[in-house]
């Protein structure tokens, strides 16, 4: 292809786009990385279903039965390529210490001469052979005052049809630019040229990658990976790490967070933000079905990843979802876990390395309790019981995917797309903890809040590439997804707590939970899922000042007796069991903290030492009181 000097020409821009800066851009891009084709992205099903018919005749796509899964396909990725690539995430910021210790950090002009401008750089003529995909989207409801706009530029289409479910994609995106609004400027290549004559393969990515951000200038590269948050750039890059900048810089959140919607039998409607690290059931939660013994509640989706945060006039935080769909992990999900999840998927699904049944349907791990007698696993190899007994082979990957609309789900909220997005009651933070962590806590106040989200420790998961099941400190669940210096974010979060609060406004109550203690047989002591609907309902009666606690070292937790046990068998020690706090365990704990400010020193709120103080004060009166 042949960009021009002349913006829009060559560039096959259609004539409602009339923004001469953002013609520009693409004219630049292409002429960089050197596309056969550009196709202007309008969101319209048309295009969707002629680029799904594109990718199954690329061997991309299967097509799933249509009388089981209608216009549901399954895609089966590289197995080099199949999670977020952490070590290989930059922060591009003039100076290290901005980016802070928890990222990666390469210059500016480094980075740029690696990319673009070097005698190497990875992004010329990357496109060779390929079409280059304008993919104009709006993290959150197109013209509201929480939304913003990026543009992403891809050569791949399995990317653009993905950025259609998770995003509002589209031509409506160019009217709310107008000649010059603002845009993210995301640009993403597999990082696979095509020769002349060199044929395609199904899954086209590169073993070297590169997820960069330049948040002075806010913008995004990515290079060599086709899958998930490496790839689809609304999602982690623009809507968690570029817009924690924005966020910062004006005086706002951009969170890791679900929304959900609770309405109480008396009919009284609460919203709660829960900050989860990935794979560890937000989806689950954000779709929870109230157990037995909660009939007339009702538990509504806002959002299932992300949630972006901001006050209103009168300084009471209102959260929108930023994205339109659900990218989340199959295995593990089922009827029994989250059935909601299951209804959404049963059209209009794209799963990414599940496994493909006799009949042209998707299994997981956990979907049903008796496996298929056969399938094609993830990498189109047989699988049977058998075989996974002596050799261990998933037939899916632990972090396989599905991408659904969220217009597909039974129980979204009706003001899931509220320009003026929902206000929030309540912010929740998990991990999960085998060990340690009681299963709810509330905040004495916001800094007691801040200090628990801070120092959240998790086991990892599937979700990234690397070891699992090792407890690393992920701070707001944010630690692969900040943008900025980890401290100045705290400081950021007790800024905006204490600016909100000296204006009058109430704000939310932070609870910390923990659905993953385990006991000494090594399996979940709590039952989670529906019953967690049991830790909810307390938590909105301490918002309404209503429920009662107890106070303990490191806030206020349930007694046995202050949850509401109708219709579950759960013992007293069992609660206890899970709610029990060891100060052995926590003096480890807390050193694990002091540990995590020691890193994250130079910056750190000093009121986050201040409370670690107290904490201890508190637990070495608690530790002298149980030795005498
Ligand atoms: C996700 C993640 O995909 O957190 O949401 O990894
Ligand atoms: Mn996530």
């Amino acid at each position: 292809m042949n960009a021009s000097a002349d913006p829009g020409m060559g560039l096959n821009a259609p004539a409602y786009v009339q923004h001469p800066r953002l013609l520009k851009w693409v004219a630049e891009m292409a002429a960089l990385t050197q596309p056969d084709h550009v196709h202007w992205c309008d969101g319209s099903q048309p295009e969707y279903d002629r680029l799904c018919e594109q990718l199954v005749a690329a061997g991309t796509l299967k097509r799933l039965n249509p009388a089981k899964r209608p216009n549901s396909f399954l895609a089966c990725s590289d197995p080099s390529d199949v999670a977020r690539v952490e070590d290989r995430t930059f922060i591009c910021t003039d100076k290290k210490e901005d980016a802070g210790p928890t990222n990666h950090w390469v210059a500016p002009a480094e980075m740029r001469e690696r990319l673009q401008t070097g005698p190497q750089a990875l992004f010329r003529g990357c496109m060779k052979g390929r079409t280059l995909y304008v993919v104009p989207f709006s993290m959150g409801p197109l013209g509201s005052h929480i939304a913003h706009i990026g543009i992403e530029l891809t050569d791949s289409p399995y990317v653009a049809v993905s950025m259609r479910t998770m995003t509002r994609m589209g031509r409506a995106v160019f009217d709310v630019l107008g000649r010059d609004g603002d845009f993210v400027p995301c640009v993403h290549t597999v990082g696979a040229p095509l020769a002349a004559g060199q044929a395609d393969v199904s899954w086209p990515c590169n073993p070297t990658k590169y997820i960069v951000h330049y948040p002075a200038s806010r913008e995004i590269w990515s290079y060599g990976s086709g899958y998930g948050g490496n790839a689809l750039l609304g999602k982690k890059c623009f809507a968690l790490r570029i817009a924690s900048t924005m966020g910062r810089d004006q005086g706002w959140l951009a969170e890791h967070m679900l929304i959900l919607g609770v309405t109480s039998p008396q009919g009284k409607k609460y919203h709660v933000a829960a900050a989860f690290p990935s794979a560890c059931g937000k989806t689950n939660f954000a779709m929870l079905v109230p157990p037995k013994g909660f009939e007339g509640w009702k538990v509504t989706t806002i959002g299932d990843d992300i949630a972006w945060i901001k006050p209103d006039a009168q300084g009471r935080l209102h959260a929108i979802n930023p994205e339109a769909g659900y990218f989340g992990v199959a295995p593990g999900t089922n009827y029994k876990t989250n059935p909601n999840c299951m209804d959404s998927l049963r059209r209009d699904t794209i799963f990414t390395n599940v496994a493909l049944t006799d009949d042209a349907d998707v299994w997981w791990e956990g979907m049903t309790d008796e496996p298929p007698a056969h399938l094609i696993d993830w990498q189109g190899k047989d699988w049977t019981p058998e075989i996974a007994k002596q050799t261990g082979a998933k037939a899916a990957h632990p972090n396989a995917r599905f991408t659904v609309a969220a217009t597909n789900n039974p129980v979204l909220d009706p003001h899931w797309d509220s320009p003026a997005g929902v206000p929030i009651d309540a912010f929740i933070f998990g991990g999960r903890r085998s060990t340690t962590v009681p299963l709810v806590t509330e905040a004495r106040d916001w800094v007691e809040g801040v200090y628990m989200a801070a120092t959240m420790g998790s086991e990892t998961t599937a979700a990234a590439a690397g070891a699992q099941g090792v407890v690393r400190r992920d701070p707001f669940a944010m630690l692969p997804f900040m943008g900025y210096n980890m401290s100045d974010y705290f400081q950021h979060w007790i800024q905006l707590g204490s600016k909100l609060q000296a204006s009058g406004a109430t704000l939310p109550k932070i609870f910390c939970v923990n659905w993953f203690r385990k006991g000494p047989d090594g399996k979940f002591v709590w039952p989670g899922y529906g019953e967690n609907m049991r830790v909810l309902e307390w938590i909105l009666a301490r918002v309404e000042g209503q429920a009662r606690a107890q106070e303990h070292v490191f806030g206020h937790s349930p007694r046995f007796e202050d949850l509401r046990w109708d219709g579950l068998h759960f013992s007293a020690e069992q609660f206890h069991s899970v709610v029990h706090i060891d100060p052995q365990a926590w003096q480890a704990e807390l050193a694990l903290h002091e540990e995590l400010f020691g890193q994250l020193a130079h910056r750190l709120p000093a009121e986050l030492p201040a409370t670690k103080a107290r904490l201890a004060q508190r637990l070495a009166q608690r530790l002298a009181t149980v030795a005498s």
